[in-house]
């Protein structure tokens, strides 16, 4: 259907033949309600399922169909009689929003399933539900599923810059919003739509949290012209509206980023106090503009005080100071503000800071402000602890703020598969309140807790750069809506979505990506919690994808007598921002986990780890295994050549060679460099390299 890009996992490719006759009696008939905007889009991507799944184009009603073997019904109860009929009314009214309702039944003779739910926006979930099954080749004759999302906000962060059409750390061409060109609408939009709704996304923030553009020497300049804070004016109002109508459809409300200083900017104001009453007036007033536009609009998201960006610290007041002024405004119309936790500046260890900002305003924020903390405390690096504010904030909304595009993972390249990352964040046991206190508990708490995902997709036919890399954002929206799910399930239903059902092809894709975040993590780290060992310089596209550690010593720590930051008791003292017995358990080198020692040790290059190996060899062995892996998953890929169609496979074939190149790359730059400090070849004489 999609001619310029790639339909990802919304094929919908023919059932098999034994699948085929049952879904054809329940589903070639449809009854589904009308009338609202998301009621449309259920009918439309019915249409559209059915017809690739089935192999026939269906029959939509407006009243339950007579004399067929069967059909599927989609509405609430209130709206058809028939589903008040064939489910617990009352059960479906106490599903949350967003929740949905889905049974076989049988009704007046007919084989029927029905999906129901007590908002048409979990009518969109519940129907691309049941699509996820018969697409996955399941069953539909005995369904009794019923499902809630656990989190309630589930949000894609784009770090789009508008008007320019560019993506900050986007891999996937240029930005699919084109600012220029709306209000006019492109079908475009619809399908990505359907790709968030798809997984359970119901929020997309429009624009880069740099609401300036940083320009390309110190963080305090900025290129000049149009940017993200302009999208407040009535202009970008206009804009955001037409995108707005699109996503509705799907239950994805809008979300823009906005500038701190924006009065200023776009008012000529001489202040953006948040304690001056001309502000706060300016933003309560921008609030109902905004509304006006946009009756759905989520909010606001703010990186203040961070990178250059304007913030309270500008006329000395505090973050919560500074979203609160911001949420009053948008108070009396039911919207959020997030607030990011992003921050580091004038500390020797950056580790420590978001905590030391953050905890003491514990409770100042107001009910709708959510602190959105990334997942670790540094900045998105393969390998990371998480951060210590998941479990210090009571009395705090937090959101978990997780990178889908692969910044540091090898970028629209690498296959990195991250949803074995995020599973490890979401299942860590803080022990805020004794053993048994899940990270994801914290996101899940309340209504404006939730997961945000830095977007991935841009122009690119493939929408993430790399075919393989459609698979986190399946994921991502997955583990948002369910942080339960384990990884192999997802990983299964992604693979079968988006290649078929052949086995070996399954547990070929299935295996790649499974191996690849760890291979990602010894080639570029070493494994033993080392950050920061990456590019950083002028030309965008090598930054943070090629390594160059050298440009890091306040960050890995290493010397002549050994390598790592002492963020111990004795150190920096992050440490002891965990709750125990994580901080014990960290701060001591023979209890802390050997994939984050370095991340909270200095230690000799001569330390033995547990088996007796000492770290400087250690970091050699997985820098070179890092390699063997992935020069293994292209030969993996290259035995599916024939299985899986020439465009995918050629693709994926061509980054998997590239990735052995560069993560040779990487293996050679790092070992050279903890040879020329620690002055000790390696076992197997493979370093210094020759
Ligand atoms: C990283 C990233 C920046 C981004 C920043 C942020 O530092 O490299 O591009 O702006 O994170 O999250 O704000």
């Amino acid at each position: 259907s999609l001619e310029s890009y790639d339909d990802c996992w919304l094929r919908y490719e023919p059932a098999d033949g034994e699948r085929r006759e049952s879904y054809r009696t329940r589903c070639e008939n449809v009854y589904a309600s009308v009338g609202s905007p998301e009621l449309g889009a259920v009918r439309d991507e019915l249409r559209r399922a059915m017809t690739g799944l089935l192999e026939r184009e269906p029959h939509l009603w407006q009243h339950p169909p007579r004399s067929v073997e069967g059909f599927l019904a989609v509405g609430t109860p209130d709206e058809m009689e028939m589903i008040a009929d064939s489910v617990s009314t009352d059960r479906v009214a106490a599903l949350g929003d967003g929740g949905f309702r889905i049974r076989s039944v049988e009704w007046e003779g007919a084989e029927c399933v029905v999906v129901t739910a007590s908002t048409d926006r979990g009518l969109v979930y519940g129907t691309f539900h049941l699509l996820r099954r018969m697409a996955n080749g399941h069953p539909i004759d005995d369904l009794d599923v019923t499902e809630e999302p656990a989190n309630h906000e589930r949000v894609i962060d784009h770090w789009d810059d508008p008007f320019r059409r560019s993506v900050e750390r986007g891999y996937a061409g240029p930005s699919i919003f084109d600012w220029e060109r709306l209000p006019d609408l492109r079908e475009r939009y619809v399908d990505y739509a359907r790709l968030l709704a798809s997984v359970g996304i119901n929020g997309v923030v429009l624009n880069n949290v740099n609401t300036k553009i940083p320009g390309r020497g110190s963080a305090n300049e900025f290129v000049s012209g149009k940017a993200g804070w302009q999208l407040l004016t009535q202009d970008g109002l206009e804009k955001v509206a037409a995108l707005a109508s699109v996503f509705r459809r799907y239950g994805v409300r809008p979300y823009l980023s906005v500038n701190y200083a924006a009065p200023m900017l776009i008012d000529d104001y001489d202040t953006a106090d948040p304690l001056d009453p001309d502000v706060e007036e300016w933003w309560a007033r921008k609030a109902e503009e905004v509304y006006d536009a946009i009756p759905d609009f989520g909010g606001f998201l703010v990186k203040a005080d961070s990178e250059g960006q304007n913030g309270p610290y500008d006329y000395d007041r505090t973050h919560a100071e500074g979203a609160n002024v911001l949420a009053r405004a948008l108070e009396p119309h039911g919207g959020r503000v997030w607030w990011r936790a992003f921050v580091y500046a004038d500390h020797d260890d950056r580790a420590v800071q978001a905590y030391e900002t953050f905890e003491p305003l514990d409770g100042e924020f107001l009910d709708n402000v959510t602190l959105q903390v990334k997942n670790g405390p540094i900045d998105f690096q393969p390998r990371e602890p998480v951060s210590t504010l998941f479990g210090a904030m009571d009395g705090t909304d937090l959101a978990c703020e997780l990178q889908i595009t692969q910044e540091y993972t090898g970028q629209g390249v690498h296959t990195c598969y991250l949803v074995p990352q995020w599973k490890e964040v979401l299942d860590f046991d803080t022990h805020a309140s004794g053993e048994g206190s899940p990270a994801k508990d914290v996101f899940s708490g309340s209504e404006g807790a939730g997961i945000a995902g830095v977007g991935v997709v841009g122009e690119d036919p493939t929408w993430t750069g790399n075919y393989l890399s459609q698979a986190n954002l399946y994921g991502f929206g997955r583990l948002a809506w369910d942080p339960d799910l384990d990884t192999e399930t997802v990983t299964d239903e992604w693979v079968r979505q988006t290649f078929g059902g052949d086995p070996a092809v399954i547990d070929t894709v299935s295996g790649i990506l499974h191996d690849s975040l760890p291979a990602t993590v010894d080639y570029e780290t070493g494994g033993l919690g080392l950050i920061h060992m990456m590019y950083n310089g002028e030309a965008r596209l090598e930054n943070h994808y090629d390594p160059s550690p050298a440009e890091w010593p306040g960050y890995h720590g290493a010397t002549e007598d050994g390598i790592g930051i002492d963020r111990t008791s004795g150190g920096s003292g992050y440490v002891g921002q965990y709750h125990e017995p994580v901080a014990e358990t960290y701060d001591d080198p023979e209890t802390c986990p050997e994939e984050l020692l370095l991340f909270f040790h200095h230690l000799p290059w001569e330390y033995e780890l547990a088996d007796g190996t000492t770290v400087v060899q250690r970091l050699y062995d997985n820098c070179f295994s890092g390699v063997e892996v992935v020069r293994d998953l292209r030969e993996r890929w290259q035995a599916l050549a024939g299985r899986i169609d020439d465009r995918r496979y050629r693709h994926v074939a061509e980054r998997l060679e590239e990735q052995v190149v560069q993560a040779e790359r990487w293996r050679d730059t790092l070992v050279a460099f903890f040879y020329e400090h620690s002055e000790i070849p390696d076992e197997h004489g493979r370093v210094p390299l020759t």
